[in-house]
């Protein structure tokens, strides 16, 4: 799909690391050049035109990522540095200053570190208790295994949307209403979805929820920070500065501004909101639905090949999203990855950031293949043709 918009894809990479980040398409990357070379200016500070044009598109992001996600308001939204930034404001600006001591934050242990950390460092912070969910035999989470693990103390549940290695699909829906009904907290990491389904945060009753712009053809080091209004009211600001504040004084006495400027101190990622901004319109375009449908396509073609092929074991053949997590008997992970790279082929090796993966997997390490919107089956066809070589693996590696 649309491969012809993306520069990288003119050398002779086969980028099968999406999950990792992804590809941008041109009209990201036009975006950003017309930035710094028709009308660089900071935003919200100046009263001339180029700057009044960056205010306009900055604010044009967050109106389209309001409907992307399709939040009641656009101060709702705020920009971050990306998904662990999101989900570290969650846990030390706003449950740092509404959860005490006893009260119990629900995760999973297929989370991402970003998902993982924060909660564990409030733990010895103020004394929150951090508890798993138990998963099923394919390492998903199940509403059953929820609904069990819920007690009285639990005050927040903070799971990912899609988990970046096996691939489960949370059904937000169900979950938002279960939690909705007990009062308790519901945060999402949508850094592994966004750029591949449909989110949408009032029908699924999250409370708050954390996204990356570089995992959904944008830039790095932009993402966003989704809260319902009430509740990003009850969050303090973990960075002071410029651009917050309506007034402050020598004798202490300081004002901070409505959301959601108070939380974007200091001059912000420009570039990166703007390349953000591309990257939605982008999407919105080709339609999440039909990314997805493709992905699925893909990722049925690339199973039913993997399958044939006798040395290589898939690790989460139950997983519902794009990525397919093997290794090959008796090889190292990052040796099939160097050996892949050897062919131009792009998958990552390694925990993945899933530390705790490897309790509930058994196994430490293994090669992920993630597919996105411009992968072919011209692509996998090249991939199975390398893997069924691969016996020849250390002749290539060393
Ligand atoms: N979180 C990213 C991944 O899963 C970096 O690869």
């Amino acid at each position: 799909m649309n491969r012809e918009d993306f520069p990288m894809l003119q050398s002779d990479i086969i980028y099968f690391d999406n999950s990792a980040t992804t590809l941008k398409p041109k009209q990201v990357l036009n975006e950003i050049t017309n930035y710094y070379t028709k009308y660089t200016s900071n935003a919200h500070r100046g009263d001339y035109k180029t700057s009044l044009k960056v205010d306009m598109l900055y604010e044009e992001t967050r109106s389209l990522m309001k409907e992307y996600i399709n939040a009641e308001k656009e101060k709702e939204i705020i920009f971050t540095s990306g998904a662990t930034n999101s989900l570290n404001i969650v846990a030390f600006g706003f449950a740092k200053e509404n959860l005490k001591k006893g009260d119990e934050v629900l995760i999973t242990k297929t989370e991402h570190a970003s998902n993982v950390l924060p909660w564990l460092e409030l733990e010895k912070e103020i004394g929150i208790k951090v508890r798993y969910i138990p998963l099923d035999e394919n390492l998903k989470l199940t509403i059953q295994n929820l609904k069990n693990s819920l007690t009285k103390k639990v005050k927040l549940v903070s799971i990912a949307h899609v988990t970046n290695t096996i691939g489960d699909v949370r059904d937000l829906e169900e979950i938002g209403k279960i939690l909705k009904e007990l009062g308790i907290y519901f945060v999402v990491d949508a850094a592994q979805s966004a750029g591949h389904r449909k989110i949408d945060v009032q029908k699924m009753n999250i409370d708050f929820l954390a996204l990356s712009g570089h995992k959904m053809l944008g830039p790095t080091g932009i993402g966003v920070l989704y809260g319902k209004e009430k509740l990003l009211e009850k969050t303090k600001p973990l960075n002071y500065g410029g651009g917050m504040n309506n007034f402050f004084e020598s004798d202490g006495r300081v004002e901070y501004k409505e959301l959601p400027t108070r939380f974007e101190a200091g001059t912000q990622n420009i570039e990166g909101v703007l390349g953000l901004n591309a990257a939605i319109k982008y999407l919105n375009k080709i339609g999440l639905e039909n990314i997805e449908k493709h992905e699925q396509e893909l990722k049925r073609y690339l199973l039913g090949n993997l399958e044939k092929i006798d040395n290589v074991k898939v690790l989460n053949k139950k997983g519902e999203a794009a990525n397919i997590l093997f290794n090959i008997d008796g090889v190292f992970p990052q040796d099939t990855a160097v050996y892949l790279d050897h062919y131009n082929i792009c998958v990552r090796a390694g925990n993945h950031c899933a530390k705790l993966l490897k309790d509930e997997l058994g196994i430490k390490n293994t090669c992920r293949i993630s597919l996105y919107l411009y992968n072919t089956k011209d692509e996998i066809d090249k991939l199975i043709e390398v893997l069924k070589n691969s016996k020849n693996i250390f002749e290539v590696v060393i």
